[in-house]
């Protein structure tokens, strides 16, 4: 895109419905971009958002299972549509949409394996080749969400951990060969709690956790929008990973992204 273009810049956040996806949807409109705002069985949230939102802000509303081709492709066509709200244009794609299956390795299958890989793996980086064209024509970037648990094992989360150690590579082997679109990455820790049955706000795995952080606190989805908002305007910065943890990986002496 020209340096006189002054329309404001066209971002797509996956997963942008619900707690973090959200969170960084609302700081990207906080800092003046258009969003996208994907979702997928997040109806509501999602609607709700958009409503709340300024509406010059939110070119729309895209529903799709990023783990099946035919959605992704479905996505992407209609993001990219010359004749649409944004003209095509895209100048960020955050990839935060991810599952977060728990299960004992013994006891899960290939197919647990395969499902993962396709949202946590798969659809990203499938995202990031149809969008290079338009991110090379805007000269924009790319922000993957990992997790720390992709560089330090998290006990019953294999298929997981594998998959964002997967995604954080794929963004700095496309750092060399996207550029000069720009490929970066957060690595949150502990940012927004889970909700499952394992893991009640009393429970002695939170407890466990706080007390891992050096700083003292579960982290918050703000914490992880502040850091994309940084690298989406960070212009020398690529191939980067940045961890947004509390120190927690630095205290165990981890030396990895
Ligand atoms: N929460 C944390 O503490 C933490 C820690 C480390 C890393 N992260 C990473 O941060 C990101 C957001 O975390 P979160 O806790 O906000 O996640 P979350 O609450 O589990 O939400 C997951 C998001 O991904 C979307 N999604 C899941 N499967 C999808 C699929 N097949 N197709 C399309 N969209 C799909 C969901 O969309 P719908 O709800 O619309 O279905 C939802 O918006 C993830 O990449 C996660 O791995 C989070």
């Amino acid at each position: 895109m020209d340096g006189e273009d002054s329309t404001p810049r066209v971002a797509l956040v996956t997963g942008g419905g619900i707690r973090v996806g959200q969170a960084i949807v609302r700081a990207l409109v906080g800092a003046g971009w258009r969003v996208w705002i994907h979702h997928h069985r997040s109806i509501e949230p999602a609607q709700s958002l958009a409503r709340e939102l300024d509406p010059d802000a939110v070119l729309g509303l895209v529903a799709g299972d990023l783990s099946v081709a035919a959605e992704r492709t479905r996505v992407c066509a209609h993001l990219l549509d010359d004749v649409g709200p944004a003209g095509g244009r895209l100048d960020l794609l955050v990839n935060n949409a991810a599952s977060f299956e728990r299960g004992e390795f013994l006891a899960r299958q290939d197919r647990d394996l395969e499902r993962v890989l396709a949202t946590n793996l798969v659809a990203p980086v499938s995202l990031m080749r149809s969008f290079a064209p338009a991110l090379l024509h805007s000269a924009g970037s790319i922000v993957n969400i990992v997790d720390v648990a992709g560089f330090h094992p998290l006990r019953d989360y294999l298929d997981h951990c594998v998959a964002k150690a997967g995604l954080e590579m794929a963004t700095r082997a496309l750092a060399v060969e996207l550029a000069p679109i720009r490929v970066n990455a957060v690595a949150p820790g502990t940012v927004a709690w889970p909700t499952d049955a394992h893991h009640g706000e009393d429970s002695p795995a939170r407890a466990a956790v706080v007390k891992q952080i050096p700083l003292g606190r579960i982290g918050t989805p703000q914490d992880v929008a502040r850091a994309v908002l940084y690298l989406a305007d960070a212009p020398f910065v690529t191939g980067s990973c940045l961890r947004v943890d509390g120190g927690r990986i630095a205290a165990m002496g981890g030396s990895r992204a």
